[in-house]
């Protein structure tokens, strides 16, 4: 089964309109006839995605702008209405907007998101043809105390609740240990495996072998240019999703080009 590995960039509340256009003019000019054999996402502040869409579909295609895709970093359960601050899934498809992460370890400890409120973003995201990033993960203490399988079973079955396989074929999930994010602290690559293997075989569960051949399972959590050949190489690893190090162009573009290297 080839999954083709898709490298998400989350800036998270980095990068307004104007280092977004420097970012972006820099990173394609790097990537200029690279035609690496991945998928490549962006997802900034949702006021810089006005910026980002004019940026990435009224370039010259030759430059492969087209093949970077945009993300959003959040989105509201809800359609439209009285809820302060929020962003609907309509809104965000205004600015070509193809994926929305939802359910980061930063929603979920720092907002208070919980599994339900998850899945009900994660249903209303594939209402408008949003293809969700869907991110879990567990802290140390989780890990230390022997909750690993428990802990990534709840978030996988109770953020997919009354998700079909239809709407699972357009998912993706991103396996984030809360205690590799922005720490430095990568996961070794036979731990990551680990919970990656373990992850898919709950899809299996859920959703039969075929679809668990077929999605895609990110790793994210201190991944640098340094260290991505090696998770990249383990088998059930699809790609990365990157804080910190895709901040800067260069390393975003490391970081894809030896994850994907033969
Ligand atoms: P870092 O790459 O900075 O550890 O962040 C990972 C992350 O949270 C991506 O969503």
């Amino acid at each position: 089964m080839s999954r083709k590995p898709i490298f998400a960039a989350n800036w998270k509340m980095n990068k307004g309109a104007s280092e977004t256009e420097d970012f972006v003019k820099s990173f394609l000019s790097k990537q200029q006839g690279l035609n690496l054999p991945a998928e490549i996402v962006i997802a900034p502040p949702f006021v810089s995605l006005p910026k980002l869409a004019d940026l990435l579909h009224d370039s010259n295609p030759g430059q492969n702008a087209h093949a970077i895709q945009i993300a959003a970093q959040n989105c509201s359960q809800y359609d439209s209405g009285a809820y302060t601050g929020e962003i609907s899934v309509l809104m965000l498809r205004e600015f070509f907007v193809h994926y929305v992460i939802i359910g980061h370890s930063e929603r979920r400890a720092i907002y208070g998101e919980t599994d339900a409120t998850i899945n009900a973003k994660i249903r209303k995201a594939r209402e408008a043809n949003l293809k969700p990033i869907f991110c879990i993960g567990e802290t140390l203490a989780e890990r230390e105390g022997g909750m690993l399988e428990t802990v990534l079973r709840t978030q996988v079955t109770d953020g997919l609740k009354d998700v079909s396989e239809k709407d699972l074929s357009d998912i993706v999930i991103a396996y984030e240990p809360v205690w590799a994010i922005g720490t430095g602290v990568t996961a070794t690559s036979e731990q990551a495996q680990e919970a990656h293997a373990f992850v898919r075989s709950l899809i299996a569960d859920l959703y039969g072998s075929d679809s668990a051949a077929k999605i895609r399972i990110q790793y994210g959590g201190s991944v640098k240019p340094n260290n991505a050949a090696e998770l990249m190489a383990c088998p059930d690893i699809d790609g990365a999703l990157i804080g910190g190090a895709a901040l800067d162009p260069q390393s975003f573009l490391e970081i894809i080009r030896n994850g994907t290297a033969e």
